[in-house]
């Protein structure tokens, strides 16, 4: 991992940074690249215009690790606030979730009462999706999900390539089936849970992808989303799809707003499933530095927004 990275991953943790970040409108402006608003309302608006690209949209309201049972009890009412507006716009979106916002630190039963208030107000159409948050949580996260999937409901899980355990966890989960979002992995883990070669991590990704589609054709797997904006993965992967006759509309790729717009366009635009994350919320910090670790190159464009006053 690059040292530039570690400092990163390090600051997203900062509770003195965080409290100093939002004063400054240059963070400001960088951050409004990544996210449309603060408020559901200004990510509702982000998501009609996705939609008249023929672009889906997934909402995140920011926040992780809530402390007490009534900042749990905010957040599932939030979105169970923000599904009845997606249903009421009648919006093509999905939520995704951390299970820590739901009070995964405090009880994994409570958490999984609180998932499922929210699972109870979505439609069957829409999956709900569930975040993986670092290692520490990957089992807990692993047991609600196979517990939700087992009762029915339309529920999506998120695995991380850069461990070396999913493509265990993989294996299993195709026998359910399952949803199933691949993505690199976001988090600071130790070279014994984590490849730490990009080149590792993005042979992994690929590997498990093809297993993915696969399991697609054969009706294993209920969604194959792939959360990446890595250009030369995402065209080995629809290379391999078109190989395998998988149908354009079954391999989806996910990405987030504001990254690669023009490749998410093209993408819809060429018949792929094409979706985007849209976060709102205060809290956006930790997120926002979180994807500054991803590519140190945007402390370019912060510097750039320094600059223009
Ligand atoms: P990689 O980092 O190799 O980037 C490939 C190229 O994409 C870069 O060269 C650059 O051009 C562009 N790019 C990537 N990141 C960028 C950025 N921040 N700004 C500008 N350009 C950028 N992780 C996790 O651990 N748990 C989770 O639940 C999720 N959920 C999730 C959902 C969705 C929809 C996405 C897209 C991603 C996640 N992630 C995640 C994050 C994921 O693990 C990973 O950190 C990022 O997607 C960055 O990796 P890439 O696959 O994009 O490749």
């Amino acid at each position: 991992m690059s040292v530039m990275r570690s400092m990163l991953l390090a600051a997203s943790q900062n509770a003195w940074l965080r409290d100093r970040a939002g004063k400054y409108r240059f963070v400001r402006r960088t951050v409004s690249r990544f996210m449309p608003g603060e408020s559901l309302d200004e990510a509702l608006a982000a998501a009609l215009i996705l939609r008249g690209k023929k672009i889906g949209a997934m909402f995140t309201h920011l926040g992780e690790n809530v402390k007490d049972q009534s900042e749990a009890r905010q957040v599932v009412d939030h979105y169970i606030a923000a599904l009845n507006q997606i249903q009421q716009h009648g919006l093509p979106a999905e939520i995704s979730l951390k299970l820590t916002q739901l009070g995964l630190d405090l009880s994994p039963e409570l958490c999984y009462e609180n998932l499922q208030r929210i699972l109870e107000s979505g439609t069957k159409e829409a999956t709900i999706w569930l975040d993986m948050e670092s290692s520490a949580y990957t089992d807990a996260t692993l047991a609600l999900y196979e517990r939700a999937l087992r009762s029915g409901y339309n529920i999506g899980v998120c695995l991380q390539a850069y461990l070396r355990r999913t493509k265990d966890d993989l294996d299993r989960l195709l026998t359910l089936p399952a949803s199933i979002r691949l993505v690199k992995g976001a988090y600071k883990e130790p070279p014994k849970l984590a490849f730490p070669r990009k080149q590792d991590v993005d042979e992994s990704f690929f590997a498990l992808a093809q297993e993915m589609l696969r399991a697609k054709a054969q009706g294993q797997c209920i969604r194959a989303a792939f959360g990446t904006h890595d250009l030369v993965l995402i065209r080995r992967i629809s290379d391999f799809a078109a190989n395998e006759n998988v149908a354009k509309a079954d391999l989806e790729v996910q990405m987030l707003y504001g990254i690669q717009r023009e490749d998410q366009e093209r993408l819809a635009n060429e018949g792929w499933r094409s979706n985007v994350l849209i976060v709102y919320g205060t809290y956006w910090y930790a997120w926002f530095v979180r994807r500054l670790a991803e590519r140190p190159a945007n402390l370019w464009f912060i510097l750039r927004n320094v600059f223009a006053g």
